[in-house]
């Protein structure tokens, strides 16, 4: 058997990818490569205002970038910062940093702004992979900074031998930060990608039709258990985005319980994708800090990492 934690269900043996594991020792991985490159990244977040949510998430990403050698500085605007002021603390942290988070959800009044600094972006510090540029690149088939979340996804199914090449890969939202670029990461010509996708969102009809013909589900859709069994066939692997927190407390993602009985594996809520993205974004400040400093481009340290590294972690997981 595949190493890694797997539960006994009624019907069957479904495999947990743990994320929280695969993303320990992805993060110890990344604090050794930046000691041998002899490194400090430096990453800005910004933070306009003080959402609850997000003063959650930074301080994550801040307590997770200081313990693999990431000097990390956050940035906060008041909730009422002028457009200007706020276009002029993110440009000013283009020439400070080696990468620079606006964290969203921004006001209003900033929101256009924003979508302004998205096409302006350097994208060696665009370590989100928001940017037009980058994300241009990646629509290209050119690999640069990939966004957080769907980069991984991918490492954490590489780290349990689950490659997308020749699946049907079904991606349930086409968010601009989750479903479209994994929907164009999956399917980029490359060994450790050449899926074949379909892009659902809240137009499609008859989901089920076409989830159930999926090897792999991919959901990201933002509302409680979403996906039910009727909309996975026997056998399918199943990666959650969602994290929600339901009227007793606990926590919850897009997929329903039930699910995890007729899949061969899936992601937990929580330790499954979340881990993986506070992950991937520290190895996105390291992947642009390599670029910067010492010429190296991301083309050529992701294929090392899904290829090889992914493999040795198989044994750790
Ligand atoms: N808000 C929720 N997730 C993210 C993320 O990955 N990056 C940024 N910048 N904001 C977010």
């Amino acid at each position: 058997m595949r190493a890694g934690l797997t539960i006994t269900t009624s019907s069957g043996t479904a495999q947990v990818l743990n994320g929280r594991a695969v993303a320990r020792v992805w993060r110890a991985w990344l604090r050794e490569a930046i000691q041998r490159w002899r490194l400090t990244p430096t990453l800005a977040i910004i933070q306009v205002g003080s959402d609850p949510a997000s003063t959650v998430y930074i301080r994550n990403k801040l307590r997770s970038a200081e313990a693999v050698g990431i000097r990390a500085e956050h940035i906060c605007l008041s909730e009422g910062v002028a457009q200007d002021a706020f276009r002029e603390v993110v440009r000013r942290s283009w020439k400070t940093y080696h990468g620079v988070i606006v964290q969203m959800p921004v006001p209003a009044h900033l929101q256009e702004a924003l979508e302004v600094l998205l096409e302006e972006f350097p994208v060696e510090k665009d370590v989100d992979g928001f940017s037009v540029g980058n994300l241009g690149a990646l629509a290209g088939g050119r690999v640069q900074l990939i966004p957080a979340t769907p980069l991984g996804i991918l490492v954490l199914m590489h780290a349990y031998g689950h490659e997308p090449a020749g699946k049907h890969i079904v991606v349930v939202g086409r968010s601009r930060i989750v479903g479209t670029p994994l929907a164009l990461l999956f399917s980029r010509a490359y060994s450790w990608a050449n899926g074949t996708v379909t892009l659902c969102h809240s137009r499609t009809q008859d989901l089920g039709k076409i989830t159930r013909q999926a090897e792999i589900v991919v959901v990201a859709v933002g509302r409680p258990h979403f996906l039910r069994s009727e909309h996975v066939r026997p056998g399918a692997i199943v990666i959650d985005v969602g994290i929600h927190r339901l009227a007793d407390g606990t926590l919850t993602g897009d997929v329903h319980p039930s699910v995890y009985n007729c899949v061969r594996a899936y992601t937990p809520v929580p330790g499954g994708v979340g881990p993986m993205t506070v992950a991937a974004l520290l190895f996105n400040v390291y992947v642009a800090a390599l670029w910067q400093e010492r010429g190296i481009a991301p083309s050529e340290v992701l294929p090392e990492l899904l290829e090889k590294e992914c493999r040795v972690w198989r044994e750790k997981v």
